[in-house]
């Protein structure tokens, strides 16, 4: 029956040899078998036996054939059910996957009808309009045209041009106001938005996409690498002025304090000399700083206790801060050691102190504090120039008027200032950028405007020993050594001659450390001390250096320099050179670190 698809009749099933008995059914002697078929294929078969022979008959064919077809008919709606069932479960599945994508997603997400009205928007969307988790105050009513924060921004054209059928890019930047939890840090967010239009059968706009990425962190990033880049030329721009300056005032500066030394202070000219070695020394205090700024700095490198550098500072400035500024200290009770120019880094805190205290001239609080801190790849990602490590961290914080962001943006650039009437030069910073730059350190600051300023300084973390700090107090002693001399200036070489000449001792000069070392081979056993300058043509002081030391290891040098661009002299003061002549210096500096030289052994 199932394979012929017609019903199929045994009336005696003794006689039937394809009949066979089935143990667990009741006795069979009739048996009738109709096919259940849907849409011509067979799905099985109705069976019907009795226990008497003979018992079917035409109409209950009839009776069965009914039963049959409507048994089919069912099965078929159930098969129906169990399909249609599956495809909605996919239907679905698709579409909270394809939901899931818009309304997870990091880029904030909107989708509205034709007049601009969100009818679904995701949590990054809700987010960026402050509303966390209102999807109510939002769906259906929420408007991107008319709605802030957008409404004043190029989005509603944009969206304008959407409904026209156009894809558009745009840039919107946005003041953050009720939206400030994703940037506590910045105040503008930039985003980036990408419209596109979905249209409906008809050919028409139904409905708008509007995705945003947020570029704020990008464009942070990209601000503090130009921010670095710019300190970078002008610090090469600086330095390359500063190091021409600095030979021309060590002319000026020479002469004059030599003149001054041979003439009486009743002479008529004398005051006026003594102008002429005060403004040379004033231009030299700037190139000074010019040149710490473009990071020519750290001769005097020392273990030291940064707590104590603060004590020293203070004593600088405690006597210029009017009493309606509360100073506060804060620092570490255990000795945090840095490797630093002391003198530098007192530099740096006077000068922090004295912004703060021009920064509030209604009186305020001024918080110095100090402390050991850490930093880690995240510190490192948001602020480019800083690196991983251990630091020690100076803060210097102040509540007086704070800064705009264009202010910001500028106070490390030399000659920027906006005190008035001359009162700031506008080095400060510029010098605390390059010291702190030279000490492989960094310098953070941040500012609200009527709310203050705070400085952050972080210097690598020393595991040496503290050093014992004694300033050198030489004396004047009138000299009878002889001198080697090696300088390519010439009107340094001259001066440095007459100089020495004029404190007692014998001068050997040479124009180049080849010519010096030549003169050194022959005559190491009268020559007392060596007056090197780092930067000369043939054989540099470095080079020299070493030469002389194999011609006797016990050779006295003092180096000489302005400003030197590659390599630091420190390298050289730890392999033996016993001093360092910082240009432009007036004869008593240059006697009195001889004489300091001379004695040492
Ligand atoms: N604590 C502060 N609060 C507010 N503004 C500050 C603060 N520190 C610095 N500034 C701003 O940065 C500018 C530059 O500071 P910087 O120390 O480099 O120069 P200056 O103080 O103006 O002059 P100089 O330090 O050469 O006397 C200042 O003119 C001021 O506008
Ligand atoms: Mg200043």
């Amino acid at each position: 029956c199932f394979l012929t698809k017609e019903p199929f009749l045994v009336v005696d099933v003794s006689k039937e040899p394809k009949f066979f008995p089935v143990k667990s059914l009741p006795e069979t002697k009739s048996e009738l078998a109709l096919p259940l078929t849907t849409r011509g294929t067979t799905i099985g078969v109705l069976d019907v036996q009795n226990n008497t022979t003979n018992s079917f008959n035409e109409e209950d064919l009839l009776t069965l054939q009914v039963l049959a077809e409507q048994i089919s008919v069912a099965v078929e709606n159930a098969q129906l059910y169990e399909k249609i069932k599956h495809s909605l479960d996919e239907v679905r599945k698709s579409q909270a996957f394809f939901a899931k994508i818009v309304l997870e997603s990091p880029l904030a997400t909107f989708i509205t009808d034709s007049e601009g009205v969100c009818i679904l928007v995701n949590q990054s969307a809700l987010y960026l309009i402050g509303v966390n988790n209102h999807y109510n105050e939002v769906i259906g009513k929420y408007n991107l045209l008319t709605d802030p924060p957008f409404a004043n921004t190029p989005l509603p054209e944009a969206i304008r041009k959407v409904l026209k059928g156009e894809v558009v890019n745009l840039t919107v930047d946005l003041l953050i106001e009720a939206q400030t939890t994703k940037h506590p840090k910045y105040d503008m967010a930039t985003l980036k938005a990408t419209l596109f239009p979905l249209v409906d059968d008809f050919g028409k706009v139904g409905n708008i996409v509007v995705k945003f990425e947020d570029l704020t962190e990008k464009k942070v990033l990209e601000d503090a690498l130009q921010q670095a880049q710019k300190m970078e030329s002008i610090g090469t721009l600086a330095g390359g002025i500063a190091h021409d300056f600095n030979n021309i005032l060590g002319g000026v500066l020479g002469y004059t304090s030599f003149i001054k030394n041979q003439m009486s202070k009743s002479d008529p000219l004398y005051r006026y000399i003594n102008i002429i070695e005060s403004s040379a020394r004033r231009a030299a205090d700037l190139t000074q700083q010019l040149l710490a700024f473009a990071r020519g700095g750290k001769y005097r490198v020392q273990t030291l206790n940064i707590n104590n550098l603060i004590k020293e500072a203070i004593e600088l400035v405690e006597s210029t801060i009017p009493s309606s500024i509360k100073l506060k200290l804060a620092v570490a009770t255990e000795a945090l050691v840095v490797e630093v120019d002391g003198g530098q880094i007192i530099q740096t805190i006077v000068n922090m102190c004295i912004n703060a205290r021009d920064a509030m001239p209604d009186g305020g609080l001024l918080n110095i504090s100090t402390s050991r801190v850490t930093l880690d790849e995240q510190f490192t990602y948001a602020h480019p120039g800083s690196k991983v490590g251990n630091y020690v961290l100076l803060r210097v914080s102040d509540t007086g008027t704070g800064m705009t962001e264009e202010t910001k943006h500028r106070i490390f650039e030399p000659f920027f200032t906006t005190k008035k009437d001359r009162k700031g030069t506008g080095l400060g910073l510029a010098m605390v950028y390059g010291i702190i730059k030279n000490h492989n350190g960094y310098v953070d600051v941040e500012s609200e405007i009527g709310v203050g300023t705070t400085f952050s300084i972080y210097l690598p973390a020393s595991n040496k020993q503290l050093e014992d700090v004694k300033r050198n107090t030489g004396n004047l002693k009138e000299g009878n050594e002889t001198i080697l001399v090696a300088e390519d200036e010439d009107i340094m070489r001259e001066l440095l001659i007459e100089m020495l000449d004029s404190g007692g001792y014998q001068v050997i000069s040479a124009e180049n450390g080849q010519e010096a070392l030549n003169i050194y081979h022959e005559r190491f056993d009268q020559i007392d001390l060596v007056i090197l300058d780092i930067d000369m043509p043939e054989l540099n002081g470095k080079e020299a250096f070493q030469r002389f030391k194999e011609i006797n290891p016990g050779v006295k040098v003092l180096l000489s320099s302005g400003y030197s661009q590659d390599g630091h002299p420190q390298d050289i003061l730890n392999e033996g050179v016993l001093g360092f002549l910082q240009k432009p210096y007036g004869v008593n500096d240059l006697l009195d670190k001889i004489r300091t030289v001379m004695h040492s052994n």
